[in-house]
C-alpha cells in the first residue's frame, strides 16, 4: 500500500505493508490525515525519531479488522486516533492522567515493512498510509456523519489545543489568554479559551496574514509579532499581563515572552516542542507574585472522554472543525503540503487517502 516514509529524507512509497492486529488492535484504513507541525519536526531534526518511519499521527478512518477480544469496536465504524497508547491499569490511567501513562511515553513499535525491512509507527498512530494498526482504546468511535476530514483533526491539534485551556490551565469565566502562534494548536487554544468563558483572548502571529482566521476563532485582539514590542502589547491590552499564556510555537524566545507576558498569579502554558536540548530562561523575581509555567502534552487528554465531547460540541456548532482546513491534499502532493506548513500558510493541511 501507498504512504508517506522518512527514510533521512521523505519518501511517497508504494511498497508499505502493515501486520495484522493483535488480539487488543484493530486495523484502521485511514481516510485524511492532517499535517502536525510535529510531522514537519521530524524531517527537519527537532524531533529525532528513528528512521524508517511512517509520518502522521492525527487522522480518522474507518475500522476494517478487529482483534478477537476487541468488544467496543466493529468493521466499518468511524473512528479518530488518540495518540495515547496508554495501559488503562496503571495509577496514572486510572487518576484520569493517561497521558501520564508510563506506557504512553516513549514507546516505539514496528507494525510496517518496508521492501522487506521493518519500519516505526509515528507516535503510535502513523497516518498519512491507507492503513495502520493501533491498540483498541486509540481508536475512539465517532458518528457516521461527521466529516473524516473534520474528524482527523481532533486527534491531534483540537485535542493538544482544547485540552491545553480544558484540562490543563482551566480557563475561567471573565479571564484574559495570550496565544503565540496560530497554527492547528494556537487556534484552537484560542476557540477553547472562547468557550471557557475568557473575555481577552490575544493572538499573536510572525504572519499579519494570519489575523483573520484568528479573528475567525474568537481572538478579540492580534499582535502582529514581527513588529516586535509584544509583550509590552500585550501588557497593554490586559491591565499589566493576562492569566494565562499559552506558547503554541516551539521556540525559547517565544517560551520567555510568554512568562513576560504574565500578570498576577498568571501561568504560562508550553505546548511548543523545540528541540530537545532547547533551554529558556525567565526572571526569578519576574515570578514572585503566583505566577507559574506548566508543561502541556496533548492537550493533558483524556482521549475516551475528550474526543467524543469535542465531537459533540463540534455538532451543536460551539467548536470549528471544518473552518481548521484551509487545504487538501492528495498523498502525491505531501511535499507541497510540508512546504505550505513551513511558510506559515496553513491553519492546517489535511491529505485524503
Ligand atoms: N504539547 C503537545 O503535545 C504538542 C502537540 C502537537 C504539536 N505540538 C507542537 O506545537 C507547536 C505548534 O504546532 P502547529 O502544528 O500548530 O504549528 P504551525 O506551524 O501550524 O503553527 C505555528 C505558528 O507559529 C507562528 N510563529 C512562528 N514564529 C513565531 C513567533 N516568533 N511569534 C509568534 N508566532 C510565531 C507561525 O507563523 C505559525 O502560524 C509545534 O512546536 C508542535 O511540535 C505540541
Ligand atoms: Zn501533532
Ligand atoms: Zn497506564
Amino acid at each position: 500500500m501507498r504512504g508517506v516514509l522518512f527514510n533521512g529524507k521523505v519518501e511517497i512509497s508504494d511498497n508499505i505493508e502493515v501486520r495484522d492486529p493483535r488480539p487488543n488492535e484493530v486495523t484502521v484504513r485511514i481516510r485524511a490525515a492532517g499535517l502536525c507541525h510535529s510531522d514537519l519536526s521530524v524531517v527537519n531534526g527537532t524531533i529525532p525519531f528513528p528512521p524508517p518511519v511512517v509520518l502522521g499521527h492525527e487522522a480518522a478512518g474507518v475500522v476494517e479488522a478487529i482483534g478477537d477480544q476487541v468488544t467496543t469496536l466493529e468493521p466499518g465504524d468511524h473512528v479518530v486516533f488518540s495518540t495515547l497508547s496508554n495501559c488503562g491499569l496503571c495509577a496514572a490511567c486510572e487518576s484520569g492522567h493517561p497521558t501520564m501513562c508510563s506506557k504512553s511515553i516513549g514507546k516505539l513499535s514496528k507494525p510496517f515493512t518496508v521492501n522487506g525491512e521493518k519500519a516505526f509507527s509515528f507516535a503510535n498512530v502513523s497516518a498519512f498510509v491507507e492503513r495502520t494498526v493501533v491498540l483498541e482504546r486509540q481508536a475512539v468511535k465517532i458518528p457516521d456523519d461527521v466529516p473524516l476530514e473534520s474528524a482527523a483533526l481532533v486527534g491531534c491539534a483540537v485535542m493538544t489545543g482544547v485540552g491545553a485551556v480544558l484540562n490543563r490551565a482551566k480557563v475561567s469565566y471573565g479571564e484574559s489568554v495570550a496565544v503565540f502562534g496560530m497554527g492547528g494548536i494556537g487556534l484552537n487554544v484560542i476557540q477553547a479559551s472562547v468557550l471557557a468563558g475568557a473575555t481577552k483572548v490575544i493572538a499573536i502571529d510572525m504572519l499579519p496574514a494570519k489575523e483573520a482566521v484568528a479573528r475567525q476563532f474568537g481572538a478579540t485582539e492580534f499582535i502582529d509579532a514581527s513588529q516586535g514590542e509584544v509583550v509590552d502589547q500585550i501588557k497593554a491590552l490586559s491591565s499589566g499581563g493576562v492569566d494565562y499564556a499559552f506558547e503554541c510555537v516551539g521556540h525559547p524566545a517565544v517560551i520567555r515572552q510568554s512568562i513576560d507576558a504574565l500578570g498576577k498569579g498568571g501561568n504560562a502554558v508550553i505546548l511548543g516542542v523545540p528541540k530537545a536540548d532547547a533551554e529558556a530562561s525567565f526572571l526569578v523575581s519576574g515570578m514572585y507574585m503566583d505566577k507559574g509555567i506548566l508543561g502541556c502534552r496533548y492537550g493533558s487528554a483524556r482521549p475516551r472522554h475528550d474526543i467524543p465531547m469535542v465531537i459533540d460540541l463540534y455538532k451543536a456548532g460551539r467548536l470549528k472543525l471544518d473552518e481548521l482546513i484551509t487545504r487538501t491534499y492528495e498523498l502525491d502532493q505531501f511535499e507541497q503540503a510540508l512546504q505550505d506548513l513551513e511558510a506559515g500558510e496553513l491553519a492546517r493541511g489535511v491529505v485524503t487517502l
